[in-house]
């Protein structure tokens, strides 16, 4: 029996190369060994963003985005959230079994509370009780389908022990299994992807490369890969340099040891070597740039796509909920 493997996309606009090395290739990848379903975030973006244009065309372009980087409709379950009311019942009944103090201790909530105070703000300042309680939504998208294995970033990976802490109580309180324990499947931090500046690649920080930007301007951002001030004789260290970083993850293992190899023997200008990272990511980038263009030009085509991924999945999401009222005595 294969394992189902489930993670949530939180609708954020087009994704960055970060987004594309720590979250969609893997996930893509674990959806070749196990029984995958993927969905659309979208009322967890209502925690964040009330803007309903923005929600819109964020959900229908990071659809886009995953389609267009390989996603098969017909071999990955894929949908929005907002598609399976489900989800929201079994919300309802989770609340009653999550402690007020467990989400307390979430770090997403206590950073809020930490920024508040030092802003000299009221503690809660800002946060609805959409956000404070993300994480038991969170546990209702992965329970409600016995979720094995959820991959996520390492700041979600709080979120899904939470989960299992959760389905634990249930499971406890019945003297039953019905919940199935989910495991979080978190990204080695070596696998961390830098942006421009040599930090972690994050929009926050301002340092990223769009995954589906143009060539001339994939290039250009490229180019401006921030390196050290080495003259082009000198030898260089490949181990300290992002270009070298991130040319390792879109190149075969013989070009790396090539450049490698320029790298350390002196000669190349750093200019020649973000050359050589711009045509190894743009020969990988180019067809998916060029899908996600004619999707997100044919809307009604993503919409049937998702929808059509919630007609399949619904079922088995009306099947745990009577299960679970059955349990519970509301049947
Ligand atoms: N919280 C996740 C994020 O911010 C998105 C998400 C929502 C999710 N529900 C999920 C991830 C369920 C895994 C499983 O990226």
């Amino acid at each position: 029996m294969k394992k189902i493997a489930l993670t949530g996309i939180k609708p954020t606009g087009i994704p960055h190369i970060g987004n594309y090395l720590g979250a969609i290739q893997p996930a893509l990848k674990l959806s070749e060994t196990c029984e995958a379903r993927f969905f659309i975030a979208d009322y967890h973006a209502l925690n964040a963003t009330k803007d309903p244009v923005a929600i819109r065309s964020m959900t229908l372009e990071i659809a886009a985005a995953w389609l267009a980087c390989g996603l098969d409709p017909d071999k990955v379950l894929f949908y929005r959230q907002s598609d399976v009311p489900e989800t929201f019942e079994l919300l309802t009944i989770l609340l009653a079994f999550t402690p007020k103090g467990l989400m307390n201790r979430a770090h997403a909530y206590k950073a809020m509370l930490q920024t508040n105070s030092e802003a000299g703000k009221d503690p809660d300042d800002g946060v609805n009780m959409g956000l404070f309680t993300y994480p038991i939504l969170m546990a209702a998208d992965i329970l409600l389908f016995d979720t094995d294995l959820v991959p996520v970033g390492n700041d979600q990976f709080q979120h899904v022990e939470m989960a299992v802490d959760i389905a634990q109580s249930f499971n406890h309180i019945y003297s039953s299994q019905a919940l199935r324990l989910p495991q979080p499947l978190a990204q080695p931090e070596s696998k961390t992807v830098v942006g421009l500046d040599g930090r972690k690649m994050s929009k926050s920080y301002g340092n990223i490369i769009p995954l589906f930007a143009p060539e001339k301007q994939l290039r250009k951002t490229v180019m401006k890969i921030v390196t050290n001030s080495q003259e082009i004789e000198e030898p260089k260290d490949p181990d300290t340099c992002s270009v070298f970083s991130l040319y390792k993850c879109f190149a075969s293992s013989e070009e790396i040891a090539a450049l490698r190899a320029r790298y350390t023997a002196g000669g190349m200008g750093w200019g020649e070597a973000k050359q050589e990272l711009f045509v190894a990511m743009n020969r990988e980038l180019a067809p998916h740039r060029q899908r996600y263009e004619e999707l997100v030009q044919n809307p009604d085509y993503i919409h049937q796509v998702l929808r059509e991924g919630a007609a399949k999945v619904r079922p088995l999401a009306a099947a745990k909920i009577m299960s679970l009222r059955k349990i519970i005595g509301i049947s």
